[in-house]
């Protein structure tokens, strides 16, 4: 019987470790709603490997990643965790759907139009990205789709191919809705610009204090003198504190003219105070790989039950069945 919840389904791809940035901006998400929704987090493993990593390097990135999930308080008993690539469902998914996308419709998405403006030559599998993001949503039946801003677009294109689909063939598909907290939207790096793995800016949730303060100790300062800045919303050190610390005495500490050093010295001590009890959940499962090797079979088992079953109801629709 389907639970009366909503549908939640999110992940992320294994490619290198995770920041503050993912922690607020999505991971943050997974965790407080799994109380309330019938939650499936999955590794997108398959989307990782359009970046071409070595195979040592995915499988370390995949390994670190579940026990990142497992250390930021995702609870087995309470969420479907699995890898994208033991459900091959999600792969015979695509295929079916692209060929309802059109090439230009594919081109519009901001990844694509980033990569090119980059002159960065493209793989067909970062070109077909969406459309392997749309079958991991929609082969659930999502109600709900937890991400950071920059992975709206994709939700919108998930509802687009389901929406196609179901005019085509009939209904199979719901359509799924992104949920992005508006006052989490891009998280800042050390440098000011979005906290990203890519640009050298991150904070890493699963740093050792060393590297906390280190990443701490680089943060952008303004130019102007401390105590010339009255807002701290202006200040990048603010804009990431209030993550650790939103209180009232925090905010006025810093509008009153906390100083830099200072009020980096509270922000490392805010962060690892934070991040301590992670780390020991997450020690607790990484001397457990059986345990973690464990969860994610089950949670295969039950994400290949539902997804298979897709696959053969739209089988059966298209006519590639009977
Ligand atoms: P990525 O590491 O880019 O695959 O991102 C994983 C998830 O974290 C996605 O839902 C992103 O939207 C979210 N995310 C990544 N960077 C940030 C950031 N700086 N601020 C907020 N959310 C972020
Ligand atoms: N594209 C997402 C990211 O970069 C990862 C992802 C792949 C995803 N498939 C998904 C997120 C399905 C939510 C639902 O973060």
């Amino acid at each position: 019987m389907k639970s009366p919840k909503l549908r939640l389904f999110s992940g992320m791809k294994p490619t290198g470790r995770i920041h503050i940035g993912n922690y607020f901006g999505a991971l943050k998400q997974f965790v407080d709603l799994q109380d309330t929704h019938d939650t499936f987090i999955f590794i997108a493993n398959l989307h990782a490997l359009t970046t071409l990593p070595t195979k040592d390097q995915l499988l370390e990135d995949t390994n670190n990643l579940i026990l990142d999930y497992l250390g930021a308080g995702l609870d087995p008993e309470k969420v479907t965790l699995f890898k994208q690539s033991d459900v091959p469902a999600h792969a015979s998914m695509t295929w079916v759907f692209n060929n309802l996308v059109t090439v230009p419709y594919l081109m519009r998405a901001h990844a694509y139009k980033d990569a090119e403006a980059k002159g960065k030559e493209l793989n067909a599998g970062t070109f077909d990205y969406p459309v392997l993001m749309a079958s991991d949503i929609l082969l659930y039946d999502t109600d709900v789709v937890p991400v950071g801003k920059d992975q709206k677009q994709h939700v919108e294109y998930a509802r687009d191919i389901a929406e196609k689909f179901n005019h085509q063939y009939g209904e199979q598909f719901k359509l799924p809705k992104e949920l992005i907290l508006e006052d989490t939207g891009i998280i800042p790096g050390t440098d000011g610009q979005k906290m990203s793995k890519s640009y050298g800016n991150t904070i890493p949730l699963f740093a050792t204090d060393e590297e906390i303060t280190k990443a701490v100790m680089s943060i952008v300062t303004d130019s102007r003198e401390r105590n010339e800045v009255k807002n701290p919303d202006e200040l990048v050190l603010y804009q990431i504190h209030k993550y650790f610390n939103d209180s009232v005495e925090l905010r006025n500490w810093y509008a009153e003219g906390l100083g830099y050093g200072d009020a980096k010295k509270q922000l490392i001590k805010d962060i690892i105070t934070f991040v301590t009890p992670m780390r020991e959940r997450r020690e607790h499962f990484a001397n457990n790989p059986k345990l973690v090797q464990d969860i994610l079979i089950q949670g295969a088992y039950k994400a290949n039950d539902i997804a298979m079953k897709k696959v053969f109801d739209v089988y059966e629709a298209v006519g590639l069945t009977s």
